[in-house]
């Protein structure tokens, strides 16, 4: 069978596997924000985008997330352009002007070059955006509402709204009876805006 072609490497894919766990089998780092290997990837975050195209139509080259696309030998991945790397850090802006006290979001920043702890200059620059912005830290990686359904298999989260109404709350927004304060989804929370308390 045809090999797919990641960075140039020519790779023979062994059965269903995303683009993801393709990359890790090669060693190319991928940064991931809202997946975890133990729930159904989801692609809420975006930062995982790679560049995908087909052999036949290697010009015409598409961002696609690398946690939720499957491994395919008709393409040639790229998940290192100037493309891809311009892509991340405007998400990586964003996200990281909702939540600028994230100690999770702020080393994923740093390592993808947005966020510098010695440059005041930028943090400052984010953190006025921040506060224009929003008043929730929630960026609805959907992390906690996937643990709560999959693993811990008690549904006592979901989302509702839509668009800038998103959010993440318990169904019609009561105390739900299904929860058994776990923790697990303050656990995965990367931006800690879900946090236990005794009752
Ligand atoms: S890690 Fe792929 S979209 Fe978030």
């Amino acid at each position: 069978m045809d090999k797919m072609i990641i960075d140039n490497i020519e790779y023979r894919i062994t059965g269903s596997e995303t683009i993801l766990d393709s990359a890790k089998v090669l060693d190319i780092e991928i940064p991931t924000l809202c997946h975890n290997e133990h729930i159904k990837p989801y692609g809420a975050c975006r930062l995982c985008l790679v560049e995908v195209a087909l052999k036949s139509n290697p010009e015409a080259a598409k961002l696609m997330p690398a946690c939720t696309t499957l491994a395919d030998p008709n393409y040639i991945i790229k998940t290192k352009s100037e493309r891809i790397q311009k892509a991340r850090h405007f998400i990586m802006e964003m996200l990281l002007s909702r939540c600028p006290e994230s100690n999770e979001i702020k080393a994923l920043a740093e390592k993808i070059g947005v966020y510098s702890s010695e440059n005041n200059r930028t943090k400052d620059y984010l953190l006025n955006r921040a506060a224009s912005y929003t008043d929730t830290k929630c960026i609805l990686c959907g992390l906690c509402v996937r643990v709560c359904d999959e693993i811990t298999e008690r549904y006592a989260l979901g989302f509702s709204g839509r668009g800038m109404k998103r959010r993440v709350n318990t169904p019609f927004d009561k105390i739900s009876d299904s929860c058994i304060g776990c923790g697990s989804c303050a656990y995965v929370c990367p931006t800690k805006t879900i946090t236990l308390e005794e009752a």
